[in-house]
C-alpha cells in the first residue's frame, strides 16, 4: 500500500463512530494499518466489513487493561509493530452542571466519566508505550475545546479533559526523546458521542441533533465541522513533520480562543 503512512500502525481507541471513525478512514487511505479497541461489537463488525484486511478489531471497554494489551498484541501479530496510539474514546456529561447533578448519582457519574475519558487513555498508553518506544513513535490525545475554557461541557466532562492535558504533559516529558505525546482539542461536531450511563444518558446520542446554526455562529471561521474536518491535526502530529514537537496541544476550535468582544464585518449573523 502506498501513502504517507505505508508500513505504520495506528492503535485506535473509539474508532468505531464519529471522529474515530474518520481517523480509520484517513489513516487506511494514508496507507497505515489500524487496531481498534470500541466497546461496540456492531461498529467494529462494521469496521471489519468496509476494510478488510487494514484493520483488526477488538471488542472491549477502556477501562479494562486488558482490553487495551489484547489490541496492542493485535496491532503487533498482525501488522509487525506500532507506530502511534491514539486515545480517543471518551464520553460526554450532557452539560449537567454541578446543581443538577442528582446528589445520588454524582460518585458513580464522576467515576465513569473519569474511568472512560482519563483511566482509559491512560491504560492504552500503558499498553502501548513498550512497542511506541521500540518503533519512536507517537502519542495523541483526543482532549476538547473543554479542556481548555468552560462551558464545553458540565464539571465531570471539563475536569476530565482537562486532566487529559496532565496525561500529554507528563507523557511527554516521562517518554522523550523516544515518544512523541500531543494533543488534539477539537470543538463540536454531530457525533454518536454518549453520555454516563449512571445519569441515564448512555443510549442517548447527545451530539446528533444539534443545531448546525446555533453551532457555527460560536465559531469565527464560520462552518459547523464535520470529523473529517478534524483530522489534520493527527496526521501532522502522527508523522515526522512534527518531529519538533512534544507535551503541546492543537487547539482545532474554528477561532473560538481569538474570538473578540465586538462583532466584524464579514461575520454570518452580524
Ligand atoms: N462530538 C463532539 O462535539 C466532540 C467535541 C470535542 C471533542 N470530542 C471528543 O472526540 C472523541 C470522539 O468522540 P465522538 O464525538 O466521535 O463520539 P462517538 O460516540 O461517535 O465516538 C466514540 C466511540 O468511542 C466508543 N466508546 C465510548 N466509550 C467507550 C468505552 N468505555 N470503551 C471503549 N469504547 C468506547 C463508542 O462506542 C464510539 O464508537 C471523544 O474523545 C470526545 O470527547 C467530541
Amino acid at each position: 500500500m502506498n501513502g504517507r503512512f505505508a508500513g505504520q500502525t495506528v492503535y485506535l481507541t473509539g474508532g468505531g463512530s464519529g471522529l474515530g471513525r474518520a481517523l480509520v478512514a484517513r489513516f487506511v487511505a494514508e496507507g497505515a494499518h489500524v487496531s481498534v479497541l470500541d466497546r461496540s461489537a456492531e461498529k467494529n463488525r462494521v469496521l471489519a466489513e468496509i476494510y478488510g484486511s487494514a484493520v483488526v478489531t477488538t471488542d472491549g471497554d477502556v477501562r479494562d487493561l486488558a482490553a487495551h494489551t489484547a489490541a496492542v498484541a493485535k496491532a503487533v501479530a498482525h501488522f509487525g509493530g506500532l507506530d502511534v496510539y491514539i486515545a480517543n474514546a471518551a464520553i460526554w456529561d450532557g452539560n449537567v452542571s454541578l446543581l443538577d447533578l442528582p446528589v445520588e448519582r454524582v460518585d458513580a457519574a464522576f467515576d465513569e466519566v473519569f474511568g472512560i475519558n482519563v483511566k482509559g487513555a491512560l491504560l492504552g498508553a500503558k499498553a502501548a508505550a513498550p512497542a511506541l518506544v521500540e518503533r519512536q513513535g507517537a502519542m495523541i490525545f483526543t482532549l476538547s475545546i473543554a479542556a481548555l475554557r468552560a462551558g464545553g461541557g458540565g464539571p465531570l466532562y471539563t475536569s476530565s479533559k482537562t486532566a487529559g492535558i496532565g496525561l500529554v504533559r507528563e507523557l511527554a516529558y516521562e517518554l522523550a526523546p523516544f515518544v512523541r505525546v500531543n494533543g488534539v482539542c477539537p470543538a463540536g461536531m454531530a457525533t454518536d458521542l454518549r453520555g454516563p450511563e449512571s445519569l441515564a444518558l448512555g443510549d442517548t446520542p447527545l451530539m446528533a441533533n444539534v443545531d448546525p446554526d446555533m453551532m457555527r455562529s460560536a465559531y469565527p471561521l464560520d462552518f459547523f465541522p464535520v470529523p473529517d474536518d478534524y483530522v489534520g491535526p493527527y496526521l501532522f502530529l502522527a508523522s515526522r513533520d512534527s518531529a519538533v514537537t512534544t507535551g503541546t496541544l492543537i487547539e482545532a476550535d474554528l477561532g473560538m480562543s481569538a474570538r473578540g468582544i465586538r462583532k466584524v464585518a464579514g461575520r454570518a449573523g452580524t
